[in-house]
């Protein structure tokens, strides 16, 4: 259990005064723990996105369509997805130790050890993906809002980005309580996407994180600035 930033792994206020890169190193140091511990709490949100990608995917698409999992950690979503039969599936995260968990269990094609925020990513070509998919990576500290604009550049006209985040995280949080929904809510109007939004229930994505949402978002265009 020792390690940098031990106690904000669970206390989502202290995450307010750590850097990307404190947060990085956090899940580092958690890399060998992160299962057990997110597991014990009942975590699920990797099924309840795995659910949607099956509703979404016909079976016979599944070994040709390129996924990106963000925020991939340890592979709890890639997994789920390779059991669905997905094949193509790329996982980024900045932290390299949750990659590695990830990497003995030869789930991803590539593992990308970056940040997804703002800036422009230039070892990922623009609409590389059909599907970019999230399972807890919208929290505190975490994936921002304004990462948005290099999801879009990535994932092809006609794909989709596809997470879940409890709503006590959006309150919780500045960066997702300002801009989430309004900047889902723009883009829907200026034809940049079109939403789909899943309310899911207490329970539905752990034992202690409450309700939340599933957002699917339906890429329209190649590129956007925001
Ligand atoms: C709570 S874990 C979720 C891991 C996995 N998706 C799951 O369902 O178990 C959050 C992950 O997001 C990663 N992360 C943090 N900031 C990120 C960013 N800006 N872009 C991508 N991933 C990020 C962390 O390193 C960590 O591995």
């Amino acid at each position: 259990m020792a390690g940098r930033h031990t106690a904000a792994r669970f206390e989502y206020d202290i995450r307010k005064n750590l850097t990307p890169n404190d947060i990085a190193d956090m899940f580092n140091d958690y890399a060998e723990d992160y299962e057990q511990e997110y597991l014990n709490i009942g975590l699920r949100s990797h099924i309840v996105v795995g659910d949607f990608m099956a509703k979404v995917v016909p079976v016979e698409d599944r070994s040709r369509v390129r996924v990106l999992d963000v925020g991939a950690g340890t592979g709890l979503l890639g997994n789920e997805l390779k059991s669905l039969g997905f094949t193509h599936i790329d996982a980024l995260d900045p932290a390299e130790k949750m990659l590695e968990v990830s990497r003995r269990r030869d789930i991803y094609q590539r593992l990308i050890c970056a940040f997804m925020n703002k800036n422009r990513n230039d070892d990922i070509d623009t609409d590389y993906y059909d599907y970019i998919v999230a399972s807890a990576a919208f929290n505190e500290g975490l994936v921002p809002c304004e990462a948005f604009q290099e999801m879009i550049r990535v994932v092809k006209p006609g794909g989709r980005i596809t997470f879940t985040v409890p709503t006590k995280f959006i309150n919780n949080s500045d960066d997702l309580r300002n801009r989430l929904r309004p900047l889902i809510d723009q883009l829907a109007r200026e034809g940049v996407w079109e939403v789909t939004s899943v309310a899911l229930e207490d329970g539905e994505l752990s034992y202690t994180h409450g309700p939340g949402v599933m957002f699917s978002l339906k890429v329209l265009v190649s590129e956007t600035i925001l």
